[in-house]
């Protein structure tokens, strides 16, 4: 029998109800056996990127913690709303941070794909295009088949997990990405 995947899933809103939120815990209840995804919380505590911090004698604890979570996992999911037309700025400070060592972040060359809702009528795609993008550069090997933007109107005000459509279609991402890290 093969090993346990394991997905780490980073979260673009520190929202409480954010949707985003919601469907990273639907990925976490509806991954295929044999996959774990689990959801990283705390990138609101995570200092703005500072190259004066990123030394091992001053490196944030909570960027610590980070990179060691992100070095345990064989795979990460990033599920992101869009802010004024991109990546909402508490996501695009992690991914500096795990950029770095340069040539040798936490996620280098490990399989990440990017989802997420967003309230307008193309669900984020541009946050969706541009996250991707950054951490095309930052170190992880970006699946850029893998796409789901979903606009949040079309949830009805339910929960994402009360969606059929959306719960197979993000059990199919993290399927999908299983088989990437595999
Ligand atoms: C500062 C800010 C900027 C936003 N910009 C966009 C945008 O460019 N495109 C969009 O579709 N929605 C935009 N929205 C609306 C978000 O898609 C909506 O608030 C969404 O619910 C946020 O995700 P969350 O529920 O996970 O917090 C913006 C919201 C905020 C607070």
């Amino acid at each position: 029998m093969s090993r346990e995947i394991t997905v780490l899933a980073l979260v673009g809103s520190l929202r409480t109800a954010s949707v985003n939120r919601q469907i990273a815990q639907l990925a976490v209840e509806a991954a295929p056996v044999g996959v774990s995804v689990t959801i990283r919380e705390g990138l609101g505590e995570l200092p703005f990127y500072n190259e004066d911090l990123d030394t091992p004698a001053t490196v944030p604890p909570a960027v610590t913690a980070l990179r060691a979570v992100a070095a345990g996992a064989d795979a990460a999911l990033v599920v992101t709303p869009e802010y004024n037309g991109t990546i909402p700025g508490v996501l695009k400070n992690a991914i500096d941070w795990l950029s770095r060592p340069f040539g040798d972040g936490a996620l280098k060359g490990k399989p990440l794909a990017v989802i997420g809702a967003a309230l307008g009528r193309y669900g984020g795609v541009w946050a969706h295009d541009e996250t991707r993008k950054s951490f095309g550069l930052a170190g992880p090997r970006v699946v850029e088949e893998i796409k789901l933007s979903v606009p949040i109107g079309t949830l009805g005000g339910k929960h994402p997990r009360d969606h059929a459509q959306l719960v197979s279609d993000v059990r199919a991402v993290i399927a999908k990405l299983a088989v990437e890290a595999r």
